[in-house]
């Protein structure tokens, strides 16, 4: 068993800054912003928070485009205003992850226009650049994953650099132990400053093949999104040599004195067996790795229950899984995995909130919150105007907190313009939902106050128990079973004799289980049956 931690006890929360809590009423959120709203997150029961990138940035891709590692963005606050929210969130109990982009930077980033001089420029191999190839054109044939070419040709130069979403975003180069030593540095910078970790974006292409070899064709038996995408990304991203990285930044976080910071890995990949390898021997690589496979899937347990079950049996000794719903990119999980309905929103958070492993919320869930419906041709997101699909639109899922049906939302002044326009306010808002024992808001809390008074429920076993078709259920430790009904129609579990002690419809918490659960389509429980 591996020591316990706050994180893998606790629930973490991410936080989009622009869109969480604005204190200067530009219509931009701010870490002040973030600041104001701590005692919300509190009252939440949250134990940490992940920001989005806080980096200064051109933002053509809303802060993934890094130009200053050891800064702030001055539409967030300052460096002070970072200070202060690391330790008004210390006060409540509260640790605070940053971003971490280390794939690639922004071409304001310092270090590329020192590289756009000239072959011999100090920085030049901070970048991947190559040749064109003998008969002209583009170095070998990896694409952007925002589409298009993922070469750029520098004319004055006259080679071409790697950049594998905007062009604007070049990558560096990671065999270049200048490059290693310098986020070493970013890092321990943070840590100084009391930052309990980081979202390590786009963990898996960091290390590219250094012979920068041709992506093979997919086969007919390749994964159905390596057919859509025409490429199989085995030498321009999803290297083995990246783990030598992750040990490199593991070593660096087991060093440090105290709680030791925690890393948790964008790691975008397609199954579980590719998944797995992030966490290393289990306890050398990365702390958590989202698994994307899971946040993909439907919200059924067809699909579901096999990946939960695979974690379970295939992760290794010491290592811990993390379930999301929700991201900046990925759509917001009353949307996806919900399809706007209530019950099966619920559902989703108590599946998130029971099972083994640490739970992240995206800012908005505990209220249920849909996507919000918008033009992409209006989009402030890059990626729908480089696709051309409306559904690539991120900004839909990033759109500013509700906390309140009035004027500016309780996000900002009731006459400023938001930086993205408000969803259906009245419909959900957090005001309105604590004034409400009933609410989604309501029952997200008490599941999180029960994973805190249970121990079944932090470190209890998994186990699946029989449910019918469409029916999830399962034990956590001896003393606690969940039983979801993600079906369409009524269900009964059977074989389950104790108490609800929190159901999705909050009427039948206490009701007595007597050898078998009924359960309405979206219904869930938690029974208690010691
Ligand atoms: C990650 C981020 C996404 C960003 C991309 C490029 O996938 O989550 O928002 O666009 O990296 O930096």
């Amino acid at each position: 068993m591996a020591a316990a931690s706050w994180w893998r006890d606790g629930v973490l929360y991410q936080i989009y800054p622009r869109s969480f809590g604005d204190a200067d009423g530009d219509g931009i959120g701010d870490l002040r912003g973030i600041i104001a709203r701590l005692d919300h997150l509190e009252w939440l029961g949250i134990d940490g928070i992940w920001l989005n990138p806080t980096f200064p940035s051109p933002n053509d891709d809303w802060g993934y485009d890094v130009s200053d590692y050891k800064g702030v963005h001055p539409d967030l606050g300052t460096l002070e205003d970072l200070d202060e929210l690391i330790a008004e969130a210390g006060r409540r109990g509260i640790r605070v992850l940053l971003d971490l982009v280390p794939n690639h930077t922004s071409d304001r980033h310092p270090w590329f226009q020192d590289a756009l001089g000239g072959r011999e420029a100090r920085h030049r191999d901070y970048y991947v650049w190559a040749d064109p190839a003998p008969e002209g054109g583009p170095p070998n044939n990896w694409e952007s994953s925002f589409g298009g070419s993922a070469w750029q040709l520098h004319e004055p130069t006259g080679q071409y650099y790697l950049a594998q979403f905007l062009p604007s975003q070049p990558d560096l180069n990671w065999w270049n132990e200048e490059v290693r030593e310098a986020i070493d540095e970013a890092l321990g910078f943070w840590f100084d400053r009391g930052v309990a970790g980081f979202r390590i974006d786009v963990c898996h292409a960091i290390v590219k093949d250094r012979e920068l070899r041709d992506d093979p064709l997919p086969g007919p038996d390749d994964h159905p999104q390596i057919i859509k995408r025409g490429l199989k990304q085995v030498y321009s991203m999803n290297r083995p040599e990246l783990h030598d990285v992750l040990r490199r930044w593991r070593s660096l976080t087991a060093r440090r004195d105290g709680d030791e910071p925690v890393l948790v890995g964008e790691t975008y990949v397609l199954d579980l067996e590719q998944l797995l390898p992030f966490y290393g021997l289990g306890e050398d690589e990365l702390h958590l790795a989202f698994n994307f496979v899971f946040l993909h899937s439907d919200l059924d347990p067809a699909q579901m229950r096999p990946l939960v079950e695979g974690m379970e049996t295939m992760l290794p000794e010491g290592a811990w899984p993390v379930w999301t719903g929700s991201n900046h990119d990925g759509m917001r999980m009353a949307t996806r995995w919900a399809g706007g309905d209530p019950a099966r929103t619920r559902a989703a958070l108590m599946l998130l909130l029971c099972l083994r492993g640490t739970p992240f919320l995206y800012y908005g869930d505990e209220i249920g919150l849909p996507d919000t419906p918008l033009d992409a041709a209006q989009a402030l997101d890059p990626v729908p105007h480089r696709t051309g699909d409306p559904a690539d639109n991120r900004d839909m899922c990033r759109t500013p907190m509700h906390w309140s049906a009035e004027a500016g939302g309780g996000f900002t002044t009731p006459d400023a313009e938001p930086w993205l326009p408000f969803g259906d306010l009245a419909a959900h808002n957090v005001s309105a939902q604590r004034e409400d024992r009933g609410s989604v808001l309501h029952l997200v809390r008490d599941l999180i106050a029960l994973r805190r008074e249970r121990d079944d429920m932090r470190n209890g076993a998994y186990e699946s128990l029989a449910a019918p078709e469409g029916a999830w259920a399962w034990r956590r430790g001896e003393g606690t079973a969940i039983a979801l009904n993600l079906s369409e129609g009524d269900l009964q579990v059977e074989g389950l004799e104790g108490t609800v002690l929190i159901g999705t419809d909050r009427t039948r918490d206490g009701e007595a289980v007597a050898g078998a659960l009924r359960l309405g389509p979206g219904e869930g429980a938690v029974v208690d049956r010691s």
